[in-house]
């Protein structure tokens, strides 16, 4: 058993638990996926960065369905929506999903205002589909009722590090999802 780091309360979630999650998600997706694409499409995996690099890593080198992938930053796009009112995707990321089967990965929705703007601002780019996925979810949490097709674990009304979430950028690198310890919330 993996001994708990003091900066971590407990280790909610193990890194089998999540490597099992993750599989059997991929395979989930992928055959979803394999019933309408047509020959030569394939699904553009969309990940909202940072949190999310290490569930599209492990999630796409499951799928059997072919992919692409592409990322995007929302803090950035979360910025410039506060100085101009609008929360729009790039040039650059309207342009890849115009047409595509658009599969955007969130590492966790919590409140889900994120991804609420989110789907609104990739809609208006005209993706042939769009489907999201997320591996932890704050279902108590949540106020924004886009649906969510896949998700993994509901982590209740905790604050979580690891498997590329941080707290204070710290932790992301952890192979499992643990609840920080109080005295490491500074
Ligand atoms: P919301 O769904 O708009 O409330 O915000 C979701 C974003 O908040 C996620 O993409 C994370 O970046 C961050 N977040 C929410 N809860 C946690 C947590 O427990 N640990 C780390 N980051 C979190
Ligand atoms: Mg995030």
């Amino acid at each position: 058993m993996t001994a708990t780091p003091p900066f971590l309360s407990e280790i909610l979630i193990t890194e089998a638990e999540i490597q099992q999650k993750v599989c059997d998600m991929a395979a989930e997706i992928s055959a979803d996926y394999a019933a309408i694409l047509e020959p030569g499409e394939e699904v553009l995996l969309l990940g909202a960065l940072k949190g999310v690099f290490i569930f599209m890593a492990d999630l796409s080198r499951h799928m059997t369905v072919p992919v692409t992938v592409n990322f995007m930053d929302v803090k950035d796009m979360e910025n410039r929506a506060r100085a101009s009112g609008l929360t729009e995707v790039d040039n650059d990321i309207a342009l890849t999903i115009k047409g595509q089967h658009v599969l955007l990965l969130e590492d966790i929705v919590d409140a889900g205002l994120t991804l609420n703007h989110l789907v609104r601002s990739l809609n208006l780019a005209e993706p042939k589909s769009l489907t999201i996925a997320t591996l932890f979810i704050k279902e108590a949490l949540r106020m924004v009722v886009t649906p969510i097709k896949y998700r993994g674990f509901d982590v209740g009304n905790k604050y979580v590090v690891g498997y590329g979430l941080d707290y204070k950028e710290k932790y992301r690198n952890l192979p499992y999802l643990g609840v920080l310890h109080p005295d490491a919330r500074r």
